[in-house]
């Protein structure tokens, strides 16, 4: 007998694109929001920076705003997307506030700003100095637990898209107890966030495993812009780590720190002579890595030694815990620092309403792709993106509320083994390959080895179909690696995080 449950709208994610869309849809509506693990390991949660935003209606500073944005993508982003962006910023914080979220504050009772790399001015806010992700999701989260339409499921992972030709009617689920569950849903929303687990060190956390993207592919939805994948240039190093890399905020930077070759020698003159340190992200870390080379060194470091150790602790109090907690001062010492895979600016295409190319099927978030981001996303853009555009879905499907009825769905019978298998060496593989010939610059031989070697394991996992988490994060992972690497062999040329040497 199999197992179905039926709501108004299923949103598959609890980081901040897709609790923010709960939170923005209308509460007559019965929501599941599913998560294939705790609520508080995805990505929302581990953001440092903040959120860029002009919150005073500035049109000047908006167009600023604008601007920087479209310079950072390298002018491949979606003009009528990134306008929506940057002139429903303000909305959107200010919605924030009165949610309960506590953005840092100065004494006068304004907002904090700060700089980034890319931006011109001060916009970015911030929560608890240089962890605003975790402030702004545990707010979320309490806002949560007091609505009684959306039942959250954590540890539950969705497998597949349910659809009917090109009209999605919910999705096939693994629950706790490891049985499917068939959630059909009026409107399915996939938030499910990016795919750092596909890199041997990223600042995400191993799950982020292109699941959405994944099943959204195997359902035949357009999935663009795969190539930018953005590395973040300052990754904490620390010799053979691999899995999630600590992040240094490109905040620092924003402070005023400077990096410095391992000769000591500063070195971004060379790279962009007008912006420096504050350079966009890819201009930085193919700077980095260039230096790197230039130096047979697998690291360069941020020096931020100059700002006294009371600034440093009071603004960047996570940062400066975690680098002492590593045997560096940062007040005294330099700090160790190379990209790490970071953010997917590609992902589901969607139109400026979020919705994809399948009826009835959104994405928001870092798994779409809305086009605000071009080929490079601009700093403290990600989180704005997803409350932005999560409010534009939720305002939709508020609208078509009253058509909503019962679902007429034929099950498919899905054929499953129950192995106990946990695919780990395939893992491992996916992430050599993926760092060893899909990083920051990429030559065709290199993403046509990576194609073939990749490919080998596809096809393995596709002979069976093994009912099991394990099995649906590898197969999802495989997928969206080849996906990343056909849409960089697609493209010859280098622009924004896609680099091409041939
Ligand atoms: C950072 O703090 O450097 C990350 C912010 C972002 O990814 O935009």
């Amino acid at each position: 007998m199999k197992e179905i449950k039926q709501f108004d709208v299923v949103i598959l994610g609890g980081g901040l694109a897709g609790v923010y869309t709960a939170l923005s849809l209308d509460s007559s509506l019965h929501i599941g929001l599913f998560i294939k693990d705790k609520i508080e390991r995805g990505s929302s949660n581990l953001a440092q920076g903040g959120i860029a935003a002009e919150v005073e209606w500035d049109e000047s500073r908006i167009e600023e705003h604008y601007e920087d944005t479209l310079r950072a993508g390298a002018y491949l982003n979606n003009p009528e997307a990134t306008k929506i962006l940057v002139e429903e910023a303000g909305k959107h914080i200010q919605n924030l506030l009165s949610i309960g979220v506590h953005f840092d504050k100065n004494e006068d009772g304004s907002l904090v700003t700060t700089l980034e790399g890319g931006h011109r001015s001060r916009r970015i806010l911030h929560a608890g100095g240089d962890d605003t992700g975790a402030h702004v999701m545990r707010d979320l989260r309490d806002a949560l637990s007091k609505r009684t339409n959306i039942d959250v499921y954590e540890d539950e992972m969705a497998i597949e898209i349910l659809h009917n030709e090109n009209k999605a009617l919910g999705v096939i689920v693994i629950n706790q107890q490891n049985e499917e569950v068939y959630v059909l849903a009026n409107r399915i929303v996939l938030a499910t966030g990016g795919i750092g687990g596909i890199y041997k060190k990223s600042t995400n956390e191993k799950i982020a495993c292109g699941d959405g993207i994944a099943m959204a592919a195997r359902a035949g939805v357009t999935i663009k812009n795969m190539e930018f994948v953005q590395f973040h240039p300052t990754g904490f190093y620390v010799e053979d780590q691999i899995g999630k890399t600590f992040l240094i905020s490109e905040a620092v930077r924003g402070e005023g720190g400077i990096l410095r070759n391992i000769e000591g020698v500063r070195f971004m003159e060379k790279y962009d002579k007008e912006r420096l340190e504050l350079a966009p992200r890819d201009v930085v870390s193919q700077a980095i890595h260039r230096e790197m080379f230039d130096t047979w060194s697998d690291h360069v470091f941020l020096d931020i030694t100059h700002k006294s150790k009371d600034f440093l602790t009071k603004r960047f109090p996570t940062i400066y815990q975690h680098c002492l907690e590593n045997g560096i001062d940062i007040s005294k010492d330099y700090i160790p620092v190379a990209p790490v895979e970071h953010f997917l600016c590609g992902g589901i295409g969607t139109d400026v309403n979020g919705k994809t190319s399948m009826e009835n099927l959104y994405a928001v978030g870092e798994c779409a792709n809305t086009g605000v981001h071009g080929a490079n996303r601009l700093a403290s853009n990600s989180l704005l993106e997803c409350i932005v555009f999560a409010g534009r879905i939720a305002e939709v499907i508020n609208k078509e509320k009253n058509q909503f009825g019962k679902i007429d769905v034929v099950l498919p019978d899905m054929v499953f083994t129950h192995k106990k298998y946990n695919f780990k060496d395939i893992r491992v593989e996916i992430r050599d390959v993926m760092s060893k010939y899909v990083f920051i610059v990429r030559k065709e031989e290199d993403l046509m080895l990576a194609k073939k070697l990749l490919t080998k394991h596809y096809n393995n996992l596709k002979k069976i179909q093994v009912f099991s988490r394990y099995y649906y994060e590898t197969i999802n992972m495989v997928t969206v690696a080849l996906i990343i690497i056909d849409q960089a062999l697609a493209r010859k040329d280098s622009i924004g995080c896609h680099f091409r040497l041939n």
